[in-house]
């Protein structure tokens, strides 16, 4: 059984389709990547999927549950989660407080913490911290960390939520060489040691070819090629309508 399963899913933007039917499965302990031009549909798909769009038709299931329209903090309570832009969240916080923001979230403490609650859930933030690399960013403030700095700090807010399935829209975008090698490796360490699954959208093909397990490819809201990293890299149609000129 797939840990997610998308069937038919499609969101309609006026009289635009902007995702078609897109049916996808995928299974735990994945790295899945999404991939296609720009306007493919993949941000939708990932909105319809986490809830902050409701799709026009279609059905997403999650772990074997109907998670379809459900809102997004339902969704993400469940074990889904998606990393967003931290400079729109805690700009003013340093990296170790926002990682213990998130952690006391997601077990439900409030502001006013009993002292071993709070030591606590800034123990479990100086892991995380430490597990992505940041330790030494811990006292700066998120807004004016590098940008791949702060990617990565998107990405462990997410983990503090203990997903089982993680979405990362372009996590690589606007990255150094050096940093994309980063990111690569936190993702391929999480998958590894964490058990999280992962389904990324990605522009940076190496990135894409040597991390995924599985490709899904979407062109004008529609899945074109779906499998394993080798046969959609060979596939015609693939290649024609997304990766330029034929390689041989
Ligand atoms: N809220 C919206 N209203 C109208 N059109 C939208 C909206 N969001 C996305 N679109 C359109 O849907 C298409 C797919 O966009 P998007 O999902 O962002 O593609 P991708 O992430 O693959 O680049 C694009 O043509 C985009 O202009
Ligand atoms: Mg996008």
């Amino acid at each position: 059984m797939n840990l997610l399963k998308v069937d038919a899913l499609a969101k309609a933007f006026g009289g635009f389709n902007a995702v078609d039917g897109v049916s996808f499965g995928v299974d735990e302990g994945e790295i899945h990547a999404v991939i296609g031009p720009n306007g493919a549909g993949k941000t939708t798909m990932f909105n319809l999927i986490t809830g902050h769009l409701r799709p026009s038709s279609g059905s997403v299931r999650f772990a074997g549950a109907d998670i379809t329209g459900k809102r997004p903090h339902v969704i993400a309570r469940s074990g889904l989660t998606r990393a967003f832009q931290v400079t729109n969240i805690f700009p003013d916080l340093s990296v170790l407080e926002s990682v213990e923001c998130a952690v006391s979230a997601r077990r439900r403490l409030s502001a006013s913490l009993l002292p071993w609650q709070r030591s606590a859930a800034r123990d479990e933030a100086r892991d995380l911290i430490e597990q992505v690399g940041l330790s030494e960013m811990q006292a700066t403030t998120a807004s004016t960390l590098s940008h791949g700095d702060q990617r990565t700090l998107e990405v462990t807010l997410a983990l503090a939520t203990r997903p089982r399935l993680l979405l990362l829209d372009e996590p690589t975008a606007g990255m150094s060489p050096w940093e994309t090698r980063r990111m690569v490796e936190l993702v391929r360490t999480l998958v590894r040691a964490k058990g999280v699954t992962v389904l990324f959208c990605e522009h940076d093909m190496e990135t894409v070819f040597s991390i995924s397990n599985r490709v899904t490819v979407l062109h004008r809201g529609r899945v074109i090629a779906d499998g394993p990293p080798e046969a959609v890299h060979a596939d015609e149609q693939v290649a024609s309508v997304y990766l330029g000129t034929r390689k041989r």
